[in-house]
């Protein structure tokens, strides 16, 4: 289980999953262009050192990282920045399948959080640009108000200024199955200083 890393079109090098890896991730995540993005938790660390969690979507992947888009205003956002690292569990339970997913983080660059933004659902765009501050302090019905009004105002949505991505590049992935009639297991990929690694785990 040794893939060297792959050098990027920019020049540096950026860690990729192996094959094998890539070929689970695919089978596992819907395809990019599914408008039926997975919900991920995503888990952090504050500024305390305490453990920080909340859901997400998860917006697209390659064999780089796993992404997904926020407000900057965000807590999220100044754990992440402050402490790049994070981790996130994705679950199945119809198919009895968890995938987490523990890395480094680092922001998305511009053309990938554009795309990101032009994926989401009319509904989640403008949700992008009345997830505010001064929004969530009115009332319901002030709330739903300024919703309708801004939807008028605004049919078509570029992505606010708030709007930001961050890739979770992936120092282990632990792919877990359970069966009705035998016992759960785990695989484990986790990239070490000479390359990635395969484990066999219990559930
Ligand atoms: C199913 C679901 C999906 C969500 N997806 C996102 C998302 O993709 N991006 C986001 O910023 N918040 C998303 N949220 C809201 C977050 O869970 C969270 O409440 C918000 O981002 C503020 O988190 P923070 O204060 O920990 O930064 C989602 C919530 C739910 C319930």
């Amino acid at each position: 289980m040794r893939t060297p890393p792959v050098p990027s079109t920019v020049g540096a090098v950026i860690p990729q999953v192996p094959d094998e890896t890539w070929q689970l991730l695919q089978d596992w995540l819907p395809d990019n262009t599914d408008p039926d993005r997975p919900v991920m938790t995503l888990a952090t660390v504050d500024e305390s050192g305490d453990p920080d969690a909340r859901s997400v979507l998860l917006s697209e992947y390659d064999r780089t990282g796993l992404y997904l888009h926020t407000d900057a205003r965000t807590r999220k956002v100044a754990q992440l920045d402050a402490r790049p690292v994070a981790a996130l569990v994705l679950r199945w339970p119809e198919a009895m399948r968890q995938l987490v997913v523990r890395g480094a983080v680092e922001r998305a660059d511009r053309a990938e959080s554009d795309r990101a933004f032009a994926d989401r659902s009319a509904y989640l765009q403008r949700l992008a640009w009345l997830n505010t501050p001064e929004v969530a302090q009115l009332t319901p019905e002030g709330r739903r108000t300024t919703w309708a009004d801004f939807g008028a105002i605004h049919p078509v949505l570029d992505p606010p200024d708030t709007w930001i991505g961050y890739r979770v590049r992936p120092t282990s992935l632990t792919f877990w199955t359970g069966a009705a009639d035998s016992v759960s297991h785990r695989r484990e990929y986790r990239l070490d200083a000479s390359g990635w690694r395969r484990s066999e785990l219990p559930g």
